[in-house]
């Protein structure tokens, strides 16, 4: 009799491990299964209507994770599977290669940026060639056969910064400006609004001009070099968003705070974190998550037959510490995930 419960007691025992282990399987393949991003990636695109290509100029910037945070805000209202693809670092050959390369395969949209007319104008015509429209932001391509542009007017941008410079400085300043690039056309345009702004002023000279390839370690190199070479130095201007922030560490360094006026653009972390101490004066705000929304709204409206403006610009404004908001908003801070 004994020896009858003690096999019944073994014989529970194996089955309620049997049943435990492959219950635990069970659960951790549900749980493996579920995290296949392969999978599921796979899956969230075949069942959504559309697949888009978003290419910024540079991938890991937080002014394009803003616009990257708008455009999946909208694609994830619209079913589309959006792709954010681009150089780590900006590199106008790579950004084309990979636009080239978004155009190989078969995507129904492309969202970027028109650079330079001379070398984006023929990869933005190709791909429309090949049906799959283009919508250019931030900066325009205006003889490409893009679609529509939504973005800032990047010279009325550049023309209130100067009018801002001007009337902190009273009219008086020794200028050096600092832009992301000499070549691309937003950051043309950028510097020659400031110029035009400034030009009645008889007592603002722009001393220095240099470029910062829109990394803010070479924004604070050149700051640093103009401050060497030009003393007399008093205002800077930086037209893109990662200008300013290398600016401000260098007048810090060289504790000239109280007597150096500094306008740039955007409103990333860094940037608000120098307006409220008073480093960095005053800033161009722009609508980076703006753009990206409505840039993939716009998208499926085209494909939808429906029409759309050829020139859509997102507001511009310059704000000083004072026009700060209480609380952050969505173009004030990047969420990382
Ligand atoms: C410009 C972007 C640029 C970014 C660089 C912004 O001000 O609008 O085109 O990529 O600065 O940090």
């Amino acid at each position: 009799m004994r020896q009858w419960w003690k096999w019944s007691i073994y014989a529970g025992s194996i089955a309620a491990f049997i049943g435990s282990a492959s219950f635990t399987i069970y659960c951790a393949w549900k749980v493996y299964a579920y995290h296949q991003p392969g999978k599921e990636a796979a899956e969230e695109a075949e069942n959504n209507a559309y697949h888009f290509v978003l290419v910024p100029e540079e991938l890991d910037n937080d002014y394009w994770r803003l616009v990257e945070q708008g455009a999946k805000a909208a694609a994830k209202e619209t079913r589309v599977s959006l792709e954010y693809v681009g150089p780590r670092q900006a590199n106008m050959d790579e950004h084309i290669r990979i636009l080239e390369k978004a155009a190989a395969s078969k995507v129904d949209g492309i969202m970027t940026q028109g650079l330079t007319e001379k070398e984006f104008t023929p990869v933005i015509n190709h791909i429309v060639e090949k049906n799959i429209p283009v919508v250019t932001i931030d900066t325009d391509a205006p003889t490409s056969k893009r679609t529509a542009y939504i973005g800032t007017d990047n010279y009325y941008a550049g023309f209130i910064a100067g009018r801002a410079l001007a009337e902190d400085m009273r009219g008086k300043a020794n200028v050096a400006i600092i832009t992301g690039s000499l070549t691309a056309s937003h950051q043309q345009l950028r510097v020659q609004g400031f110029k035009d702004a400034v030009k009645k002023e008889k007592g603002i000279r722009i001393v220095a001009i240099e470029e910062s390839h829109i990394t803010r370690v070479q924004a604070a190199e050149k700051a640093y070099s103009i401050l060497k070479k030009h003393p007399e130095v008093n205002a800077f201007y930086g037209t893109s968003a990662l200008d300013a922030i290398g600016i401000a560490k260098v007048i810090e360094q060289f504790h000239r705070e109280k007597e150096t006026y500094i306008i740039g653009f955007d409103t990333l972390p860094e940037t608000i974190h120098y307006l409220r101490k008073g480093t960095i004066h005053a800033t161009v705000v722009q609508e980076p998550y703006e753009m990206g929304y409505r840039a993939v709204k716009m998208m499926v409206d085209i494909l939808n037959g429906k029409n759309v403006p050829s020139v859509t610009n997102t507001e511009t404004k310059v704000i000083r510490k004072q026009d700060l908001p209480l609380r952050p908003a969505r173009n004030y801070e990047v969420e990382h995930d």
